[in-house]
């Protein structure tokens, strides 16, 4: 591992995304011995003109969760190692004054001798992006004589649509180079999604299964059970599609779909990741089901008229010799009636089928992302007893139960750790966002224009009754009078 100094800059300290996400997950890897005090430093930056303390006191509520019953000495100490600087995103003088506040610990007695490493994470919203990478490059890059490196870590939305994102992409990318450039899609940061290669190539038994003879279709879900409340604003510009669909659930699908790399490394595993994404076709009108909440509009900050879904299934189909026929449905609301996020696998029905059991259900291979987090298969076994019938049963790795005692690290920290270690592999690349929003910008633009409209729904609900109708069309059948329950200590 290298050494010298770490400087950690959150760009935006103040906003939500930075006192719930980024800087927990900097004290959960600080608590794990992962940023060694006199190493690191923590600066927050941001417009607001507040002192050091105040900032602390805006972060401290959100460092102690359920998970780590840290000492309140640990919360202090931590707190500690952050300061604060105020400047606008677009000037001069607040960079200057950043990076003098960085270089004197870089150089200070006390700090260990080794290379200058400074990570800048922009906690902000995408349209400052190009200025705030332009006053680092300018004024917050690292001292050469020192060695070591400076990284940019980006958060979504990555703009609206192909020509925006595109063009954000190379004013980035006139400034950094693709190594430096950290585009982080949280899912990716998920323990049970980080798990799906290992699962995919080092297991026999799915290898010869995990194509279009065997698979009859591929659900990837994802539920909330509460509405955009708090930022209906930012939601209803985005919409569900841009949310939730086109990054991590399409991020999801280049996992379950993709062929085996030729070996580990992020640069082969993303290249496998493309060429699923450039194997899509496009999305037809008749394959996608839009929704909207009742009560949507009424939050303040969203439009009277709003045309934004807040639910939509949209069935991709990947045009290559693995998957030709096999529908990928996506599916992705707010303010349903339960809040998951699984991928389920279905097979085809048993040819010859002897026991007539056909109408129990299918075969089906379940990863339960969250909550409890799981993975079982649905399989049919005889009903134990004196008869033989049949009935449907499971095969479960429940994690809460096999790995008790183990913390499931939250996405973003374990992200955060690969920044710092330099390794891309979970992060997404331009040509990989490039052919992501490929594939939506069509879709996104009819709706946009009124020419696709959301279907009513209630809240707490499953979702429009359309959506279950073009399940059903594509293929999926519905197992009925099994459930897995998730078991309990
Ligand atoms: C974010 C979306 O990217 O993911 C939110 O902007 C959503 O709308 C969130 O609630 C869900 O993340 P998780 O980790 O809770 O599933």
């Amino acid at each position: 591992p290298e050494i010298g100094c770490l400087s950690i800059i959150v760009l935006g300290a103040s906003g939500d995304l930075a006192k719930k996400k980024t800087f927990p997950a900097l004290f959960h890897l600080y608590c794990q011995g992962f940023l060694p005090p006199n190493e690191v430093h923590i600066f927050g930056y941001a417009r607001t003109k507040i002192s050091d303390d105040e900032l602390r006191n805006r972060i401290r509520g959100y460092l102690v969760s359920e998970r780590s019953a840290s000492p309140s000495k640990d919360v202090s100490k931590f707190l500690q190692l952050i300061k604060y600087v105020s400047g606008s995103y677009d000037a001069a003088e607040g960079f200057q004054t950043l990076d003098k506040e960085i270089s004197k610990h870089e150089t200070s007695k006390n700090s260990l001798e080794g290379s200058s490493r400074r990570l800048f994470y922009l906690a902000l919203p995408p349209s400052v992006y190009p200025s705030v990478c332009r006053m680092i490059r300018r004024y917050c890059m690292n001292k050469s004589n020192l060695g070591g490196w400076t990284r940019i870590v980006v958060e979504k939305p990555f703009g609206r649509d192909l020509g925006s994102a595109e063009e954000l992409s190379s004013q980035i990318g006139e400034l950094f180079d693709e190594p430096q450039i950290y585009r982080i899609d949280h899912y990716l940061g998920k323990e049970l999604v980080q798990n799906l290669l290992v699962l995919r190539f080092a297991n026999r038994f799915f290898l010869p299964l995990w194509n279009r003879d065997n698979i009859d279709n591929v659900q990837i879900v994802f539920r909330e059970d509460f509405g955009t409340e708090g930022r209906g604003g930012y939601f209803d510009e985005y919409g569900i599609i841009r949310d939730i669909i086109q990054n991590h659930l399409l991020q999801v699908l280049c996992l379950v779909a993709m062929e085996k790399p030729v070996s580990l490394k992020p640069e082969h595993i993303r290249d496998e990741k493309v060429k699923v994404l450039q194997s899509v076709l496009p999305i037809k009108d008749e394959e996608v089901v839009l929704g909207q909440y009742e009560g949507y509009r009424d939050d303040p900050t969203v439009p009277d008229h709003s045309n934004t879904p807040t639910f939509a299934t949209v069935i991709l189909r990947i045009h290559n010799e693995r998957w030709e026929g096999v529908p990928f449905i996506l599916k992705a609301g707010k303010a349903l009636n339960s809040r998951k996020a699984e991928i389920r696998v279905q097979f085809k029905d048993v040819p010859g089928d002897i026991f007539k059991c056909k109408k129990q259900g299918r075969n089906e291979f379940v990863i339960r992302l969250q909550p409890s987090e799981a993975m079982y298969m649905k399989l049919m076994v005889k009903q134990p007893g004196l008869e033989m019938s049949t009935v449907q049963s499971e095969l479960d790795l429940s994690y809460r139960q096999r790995y008790q005692g183990v913390t499931i690290p939250e996405a973003y920290e374990r992200l955060i750790l690969d920044t710092i270690r330099g390794d891309q592999q979970h992060f997404v690349r331009r040509d990989e966002l490039k052919a992501a929003w490929e594939i939506f910008t069509p879709l996104l633009h009819r709706i946009d224009n009124g020419e696709m409209n959301p279907i009513p729904y209630q809240a707490g609900s499953r979702g429009p009754a359309e959506a279950d109708e073009l399940l059903e069309k594509a293929g999926y059948v519905q197992t009925h009078g099994y459930i897995w329950i998730p078991p309990t200590l």
